[in-house]
């Protein structure tokens, strides 16, 4: 049974308890709808001022909504466009500090003000993105990306032993 831990209130141990929930959450998980599913619901309740957390995967030449929590988001990202597109062209995170700011954002929650796109690659392909929205502007910084970073290796490294 996953057990919620106590957070500090520090940020860096914090991300690193979370780094060891989401190994806790992942390790004996085959299904990957389940597993991006527990996946966002971890990230969800660690964040604090975000209003959407979630996936999106490569299919069929479109980045296509999975698992996530948060208000009902468009179905299909397609390869270059909005936030979630062009970090998974460019395959680096993109971090936006403010959306309404960003050419071609694609509002899905008229709330989101800041944005954090990290895309996830499995045998060296692209395999899709984690997003994450907040009601603030310029919610993510350097700290959040490098330890969203290592979060979403560690799904790699999951996804890659089931690919
Ligand atoms: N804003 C994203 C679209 C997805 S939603 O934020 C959930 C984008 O511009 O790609």
């Amino acid at each position: 049974m996953f057990e919620v831990q106590q957070y500090s209130g520090n940020k860096i141990e914090d991300y690193e308890l979370l780094l060891k929930q989401l190994n806790a959450l992942i390790k004996d998980e085959t299904d990957e709808i389940s597993l991006l599913s527990n996946v966002s619901a971890l990230l969800n309740q660690f964040l604090d001022q975000v209003n959407w957390v979630g996936f999106y995967i490569w299919k069929e030449d479109e980045l296509v909504l999975g698992p996530f929590q948060g208000l009902p988001a468009c179905n299909r990202i397609a390869y270059g466009k909005g936030v979630c597109g062009t970090a998974f062209k460019q395959q680096k995170t993109v971090r936006v500090a403010d959306v309404n700011q960003f050419p071609g954002h694609i509002v899905c929650d008229a709330a989101s003000q800041s944005e954090i796109v990290v895309p996830i690659f499995v045998d060296r392909k692209g395999y899709g993105v984690l997003d994450i929205d907040s009601p603030i502007l310029d919610r993510f910084d350097e700290t959040d990306q490098t330890y969203l970073e290592k979060f979403v290796r560690v799904i790699e490294k999951h996804l890659q032993k089931l690919s």
